[in-house]
């Protein structure tokens, strides 16, 4: 597995398996416990999937020494501030079994629709992933959902600069600022639905790719996060479909191809304004 190399050194496997909206109980043992049989070494939860606990079954039940792998999990909203965020973070060890995490996210920033002292809500909440980093319990700490400008405000405050920023990418929803942003600033993105969830497989533009390239628009979505430099987090529950995701090297795609994808219309977007939000 390729990797990409995050701002403190610290090597990340450049696929990783993510596990939103997959149940906790045997759906979500199951999907791991697939995702780590076929070479999947980097697994994305969020305390807020409520499947902390299946993942970590599944991790420990497979037998793989934990340091050959990487666990992101994510503080959720009602968490935010500096106690509630160690106390969540212990939660979240517990849930997952596990003595670190390999990278901690706050899921969501408070934002402008919810609370007038938003950017303080979040510089005090990352203050508490600094302790939990300089504590040795993460080995690496990042944000979620942040556009552009609630990063700028955050990198303002920050000791740490965060490692990552995980946002909604996919053809036809690039939030190319905010990937600049980060760039410049040497964090590293991570794409959440990576293929749109599943909205963007119908497209035509997509569909024809995917077939002169002889793989499938799921393939063409992981490789194009790829080929940005922005780590793809497919999700599925289709062992067919776990094992495809993980193998994109059997095809290239040109930078005509890539222009291409990167002109689509908007399409696909989840809606979930990170500014608006209500949760
Ligand atoms: P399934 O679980 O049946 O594979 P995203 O990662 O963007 O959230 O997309 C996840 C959705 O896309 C799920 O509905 C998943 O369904 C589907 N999916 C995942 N991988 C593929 C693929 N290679 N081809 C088609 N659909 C896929």
């Amino acid at each position: 597995m390729k990797s990409f190399k995050l701002n403190n050194g610290i090597d990340i496997p450049a696929i990783g398996f993510g596990t939103w909206q997959i149940p906790e109980g045997e759906e979500a043992y199951q999907a791991v416990t697939e995702a780590l049989k076929v070479g999947y070494t980097h697994i994305d939860t969020a305390a807020i999937y409520g499947n902390e606990k299946s993942v970590g079954r599944a991790i420990k039940d497979s037998g793989i020494a934990r340091d050959t792998l990487f666990i992101t999990t994510k503080l959720w909203n009602t968490e935010r501030g500096y106690d509630k965020t160690i106390a969540a973070f212990e939660k979240s060890l517990t849930d997952l079994g596990l003595a670190y995490i390999d990278l901690y996210l706050i899921h969501w920033p408070a934002n402008e629709s919810q609370f007038e002292n938003w950017a303080t809500i979040n510089a005090e909440t990352w203050k508490a992933l600094e302790y939990l980093y300089q504590q040795g319990k993460v080995k690496a700490i990042g944000v979620s959902n942040f556009p552009k400008d609630y990063l700028a405000k955050l990198l303002e405050t920050v000791t740490i600069v965060p490692a990552v920023n995980q946002i909604e990418f996919h053809p036809g929803y690039l939030q190319q600022e905010t990937v600049d942003l980060c760039k410049s600033n040497g964090i590293l993105v991570q794409a959440w639905s990576p293929l749109g969830s599943g909205r963007i497989l119908q497209d035509e533009t997509l569909i024809a790719l995917a077939e002169q390239k002889d793989t499938s628009v799921g393939q063409i979505c992981i490789k194009f996060a790829l080929s940005q430099g922005i780590l793809p987090l497919p999700k599925s529950t289709n062992p067919l479909n776990i094992k495809r995701n993980l193998t994109v090297d059997n095809f290239d795609l040109t930078e005509e191809d890539i222009q291409t994808i990167s002109e689509l219309p908007t399409m696909g977007f989840s809606g979930s304004d990170p500014k608006k939000v209500a949760f």
